[in-house]
């Protein structure tokens, strides 16, 4: 019999006379003549319960049916009289498909989210990484809807790269060559990376077609140990063709928005999931990120509150500095306690790309910072002007011969556009309330760790 997924089954009127579910067994408990088996297929969070009757085709399985085996059932789904569910599944035929050792991990109904990440293989089959899988699915689609429905094309920005986009010079190396080599005798004739960001290459797309998007991994190697830094983590960059500044902060806060509401409207047992068991004022901030207007704040006005602030920080801020999370968190969690967009931030903590304002001092630069993570997404005006940009990039001490391309851009047809960057954990981060980056990515990689 063709297998119907356990949440297709729960959106269902009993009784059905025969349905087949096929599934892991969460919970087993058993009295004379019936055992109770909890089935959960991963469809969603809910599993369904199944009764067997001792005698019934199947039932010799019972004694090797544990926690963690593989199951398929056949049966009838009727209402159930028992508490805590409306529906179950009375068994026909019982097939034991995957038996479980007793070794088995998972057997408690809760359990850390340290052992959790020792055992990554296996940890979204607990209720709370599952539903964080769930909702990783449906923010990822809501993105591509979002952009799609607005004329965006999806691009495929490079992984392995010859140049540095934000020059921070945090790159993965990439090589085929031993020890002294030189890079002219590598695989590419010359040194090449894992890249930090699509942002170059969407600009050279978002000046022939528009309004183009990347959506892809991207690897950074800072020695960072935060909780919201992954080695490898996934960007969202979109780069548009004659947008501004202002342009960009609308496209980011409307984008946002946008996959809030989508994902409380289509995961609502995942959301209240975490609502009640990770951070209780949950509900409260989607609310506020779905429904309030972001705060939009001149980096210099962002320097006053925080000079004025009455909390101690660890690092003193002043124009020029480069905010830490403890400043950024600060201002979207406490002073404002809503989502702040700070822009034209001093040129010097800014990479040489972003485009260069009128008191050249300053660069049309825009940062989202939201409550709990401090900045969700880095974004700018780039500079469009060759002249003005190639005079960055010498300050700066950049090769023009080796970003000749991009310097070419700005001779043919350039126009002012905008683009910026979305660090998609960090977007889980928020609407889970997950504090921990390793726990809303099927398999963190972080400095000094990675299983497989
Ligand atoms: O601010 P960033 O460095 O911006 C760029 O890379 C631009 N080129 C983007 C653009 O304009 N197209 O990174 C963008 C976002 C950050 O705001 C943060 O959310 C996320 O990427 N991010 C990280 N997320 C997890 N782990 C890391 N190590 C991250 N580094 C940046
Ligand atoms: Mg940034």
């Amino acid at each position: 019999m063709k297998r119907v997924k356990i949440k297709t089954l729960l959106a269902c009127n009993a009784p059905l006379e025969e349905v087949t579910i096929k599934g892991w067994v969460r919970t087993k408990r058993e009295t004379k003549e019936f055992s109770f088996i909890e089935v959960n297929d991963g469809s969603c969070l809910s599993s369904i319960q199944v009764i067997v009757d001792a005698g019934t085709p199947g039932a010799h399985y019972l004694p090797q049916i544990s926690t963690g085996a593989a199951v398929s059932v056949t049966g009838a789904l009727v209402a159930s009289p028992g508490q805590g569910q409306a529906v179950e599944i009375r068994s026909h035929d019982l097939t034991l498909v995957g038996s479980s050792h007793e070794t088995y991990p998972l057997q408690k109904k809760r359990h850390g989210d340290e052992f959790l990440r020792t055992i990554a293989h296996l940890r979204p089959r607990t209720n709370k990484y599952g539903a964080i899988m769930r909702i990783r699915s449906k923010a990822s689609h809501l993105i591509h809807h979002f952009f799609e429905d607005r004329g965006f094309f999806l691009i495929h920005t490079p992984v392995i790269t010859g140049s540095d986009c934000e020059g921070a010079g945090e790159m993965f190396r990439l090589t085929t060559v031993k020890g002294t080599t030189p890079a002219s005798e590598d695989f590419f004739g010359q040194e090449t990376n894992l890249t930090v960001s699509g942002q170059l290459s969407a600009e050279m797309m978002a000046l022939a077609l528009g309004d183009v998007y990347t959506f892809g991994p991207t690897f950074r190697a800072e020695n960072s140990h935060t909780s919201r830094h992954a080695a490898e983590f996934w960007m969202l960059e979109p780069e548009m063709a004659f947008c501004d500044l202002v342009g960009n902060m609308d496209i980011t806060e409307a984008l946002v928005k946008y996959v809030v509401r989508g994902v409380l409207e289509a995961c609502p047992e995942e959301i209240s999931l975490f609502a009640n068991f990770v951070d209780k004022t949950l509900m409260k901030t989607l609310i506020t990120l779905r429904d309030d207007t972001y705060i939009r704040l001149p980096y210099r006005e962002a320097i006053d509150i925080l000079q004025k602030a009455k909390k101690s920080f660890d690092y003193p801020v002043s124009f020029g500095t480069d905010l830490q999370s403890e400043h950024e968190r600060y201002l979207a969690e406490v002073h404002f306690k809503k989502p702040v967009f700070l822009y034209n931030y001093p040129k010097g903590i800014k990479p040489f790309y972003m485009r260069m304002n009128d008191d050249n001092e300053t660069v049309a630069a825009m940062d989202l910072l939201v409550p709990r993570i401090g900045e969700l997404v880095g974004g700018s005006q780039r500079e469009e002007r060759e002249e003005k940009l190639s005079q960055r990039m010498e300050e700066m001490g950049l090769s023009q011969e080796e970003y000749w391309w991009y310097l070419d851009s700005r001779r043919f047809g350039s126009v002012p556009h905008s683009g910026f960057g979305l660090g998609f954990e960090r977007l889980l981060m928020l609407l889970t309330g997950i504090t921990n980056i390793r726990d809303v990515i099927a398999f963190p990689r972080t400095p000094g760790s990675i299983d497989f």
